[in-house]
């Protein structure tokens, strides 16, 4: 069986986009690959936080990541920080990585751009340290939304560099991206990617209260000013969120009475809001179930870090022999 890696940053609570996105894809593959599915804290230092809120977070995106589906028994799932080889990978890379290939990551760009006044180093190496949490594992294929293939290019870049400077240490990772549109979910602007950090999103675990209010606020077909107006199905979000929540034959039903006017946006929203609830309400449940558990929850993840160190040491002897350093103090 190959070997999958896949992250998540436990910035804020996941949200529908990461869910379409990359959750529900983890889910799928556990049978095919041998697994891991890792809370990427480390990541998350690169934007200000509150130490208070960071711990709850990352127990609530494995909680997340369990009431989506993720099976321990299948996969490993754990928190990166407690496996301290990444870190170390991340410095053994970073002598095979060109600056100038960093400084051009559309990512680094844009989140310099956000955070103008904090620009740190972290920020820089953040696809460094994305390439050692794959790398450490020998992964073959990485399930991710669209944002981040071009992390992924570089990894792979860094991996032939490596290979050709070190010999065979690590394969090339692939992506997995998702079919269509579910590559990258837009958020309730209808403009921008859905994101934790546009404050655009729809959190996976939510009120219904809140999710009703929340989408009633969504942006629609921009041009379609008055309740009579047309709409254009074919340029709005609200009706590609329907694609993914609505049975297909009321979907088709939406899109001719969207253009025709019989329906207006309001109740389009409402009704999208319905079926996302429903959608939604198996993971919620699920969730608040694992969530209270905080002793279980945290066993899972004593479980996973420990399988996952065990192999990313593997990893480390191998890339430190081929790197030539001198196994100081251990027995080889
Ligand atoms: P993060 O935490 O931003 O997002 C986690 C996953 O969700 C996907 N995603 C989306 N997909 C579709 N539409 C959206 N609007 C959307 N927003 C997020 C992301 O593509 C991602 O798959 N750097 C990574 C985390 C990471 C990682 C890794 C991933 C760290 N190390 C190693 C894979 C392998 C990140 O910031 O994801």
């Amino acid at each position: 069986m190959e070997r999958l890696f896949s992250g998540m940053q436990p910035t804020q609570d996941a949200h529908i986009g990461n869910w379409l996105g990359a959750i529900r894809n983890w889910v799928a593959l556990q049978d095919r690959y041998e697994c891991l599915y890792c809370v990427v804290d480390l990541h998350a230092l690169t934007a200000p936080y509150d130490p208070r809120v960071m711990r709850e977070r990352v127990l609530n995106l494995a909680a997340a990541f369990l009431a989506c589906g993720v099976d321990p028994a299948k996969s490993t799932v754990f928190v990166q920080s407690a496996v301290p080889e990444h870190t170390e990978l991340t410095w053994l890379l970073a002598c095979q990585t060109g600056l100038g290939a960093l400084e051009r990551m559309t990512q680094f760009k844009d989140k310099s751009d956000q955070n103008a006044d904090n620009i740190n180093a972290g920020l820089l190496f953040y696809p460094v340290l994305m390439a050692a949490d794959i790398l450490a594992y020998r992964a073959q294929v990485v399930p991710v939304g669209e944002d981040q293939v071009q992390h992924l290019e570089l990894a792979r870049e860094i991996v032939r560099k490596f290979n050709r400077a070190f010999g065979d240490t690590f394969p090339e990772p692939r992506p997995i991206v998702p079919e269509g549109s579910a590559k990258r979910i837009l958020g309730l602007d209808g403009n921008a990617k859905m994101s934790k950090s546009k404050g655009n999103a729809i959190a996976l675990v939510e009120e219904p209260a809140t999710v009703r209010k929340l989408l009633a606020s969504a942006y629609t077909d921009p041009e379609r000013k008055r309740r009579t107006d047309p709409g254009r199905p074919e340029v709005c979000n609200v009706f590609t969120l329907h694609g993914f929540f609505t049975a297909p034959s009321r979907v088709e039903g939406i899109a001719g009475d969207c253009r025709s006017a019989a329906l207006g946006c309001v109740d389009c929203k409402k009704e999208l809001a319905e079926n996302l609830l429903v959608a939604l309400e198996p993971i919620r449940r699920r969730y608040l179930e694992v969530r209270a558990d905080e002793e279980g929850l945290r066993a899972v993840l004593a479980a996973g870090a420990e399988r996952a160190r065990a192999l990313a040491r593997e990893t480390l002897v191998l890339a430190r022999r081929n790197m030539g350093l001198v196994e100081g103090g251990r027995r080889a």
